[in-house]
């Protein structure tokens, strides 16, 4: 079911099915219809499902990847990149090893940098050498963190290091062996450098995320809420389950 609510378009998926095929088509539109796309992508549990299909898509000839260039949002700090937990790891594991992108054309901030200050300027310099994004692939915190952009921080920020929140240290606790293992830092996409993409795809699944995709997308503008500064993106699609749309439902309801 599509919904429109001021300039954010809102789709609500029936069952994870639908879901992991709707968020896997619209990145193969943007792909088809701009073969070089600069496409930004996302870790987490809920793109899984979705880069899933994506690579499927890719397999059956649907969407080429190879005149595509990819930058990741954002990258644990510090890690090496053979970690099980590095989001090199992830993207390899989940996207980049199942799709015939070009390995020279695929950038992920490196969190082996010796000089991070650097690492994140020249990330940056990369980005806009490459004309910014013209598609971006978001998932959201339980704490509205958007990348690794903490609540509290800046809207007009580039390519950062951050000290990761408590909060985000226990929700990603559960993919590292125990929580002491979780780096306290990392590599952040800003949220300027967000923004600069032309289109944004904001995925949220799970009745967690319920709560903060009202804040994020009804709620006030507010860097306490990083992710509601989407609401001045001109051209974003949040797809969500209906457990994510759960507190929403009225609002929704209540527009149509
Ligand atoms: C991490 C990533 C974010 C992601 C968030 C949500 O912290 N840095 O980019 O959006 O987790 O993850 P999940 O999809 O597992 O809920």
């Amino acid at each position: 079911m599509i919904y429109h609510a001021g300039n954010i378009v809102i789709n609500i998926a029936p069952d994870m099915a639908a879901f992991n095929k709707d968020g896997a088509r619209s990145i193969m539109d943007q792909i088809n219809k701009k073969p070089d796309s600069v496409v930004g992508f996302a870790t987490g549990g809920t793109p899984v499902g979705v880069y899933k299909e994506l690579a499927e898509l890719n397999k059956s000839g649907r969407v080429d990847f190879r005149s595509v260039t990819s930058f990741n949002l954002d990258e644990y700090y510090p890690i090496k990149r053979d970690n099980p937990q590095s989001y090199y790891r992830f993207m390899a594991e989940n996207l980049f090893d199942h799709v015939n992108i070009q390995p020279h054309k695929v950038n992920i901030p490196n969190g082996e940098a010796a000089d991070v200050e650097e690492e994140c300027a020249s990330y940056e310099r990369k980005i806009k050498a490459a004309g910014y994004l013209d598609f971006q692939v978001l998932g959201i915190g339980s704490n509205g963190h958007i990348g690794f952009n903490e609540p509290g921080g800046k809207f007009q920020g580039a390519t950062h290091l951050v000290t990761l929140k408590e909060s985000t240290v226990k929700d990603n606790a559960r993919f590292f062996g125990d929580p002491s293992d979780v780096p306290r830092n990392a590599i952040t996409m800003g949220i300027k450098t967000i923004m600069s993409a032309k289109k944004i795809l904001l995925l949220a699944t799970g009745s967690v995320k319920a709560k903060v995709i009202k804040e994020a997308l009804f709620g006030d503008i507010t860097p306490e809420v990083p992710a509601s500064v989407l609401q001045l993106h001109t051209n974003l699609i949040a797809l969500l389950d209906t457990e994510a749309a759960a507190e929403i439902m009225p609002i929704l309801e209540g527009l149509s």
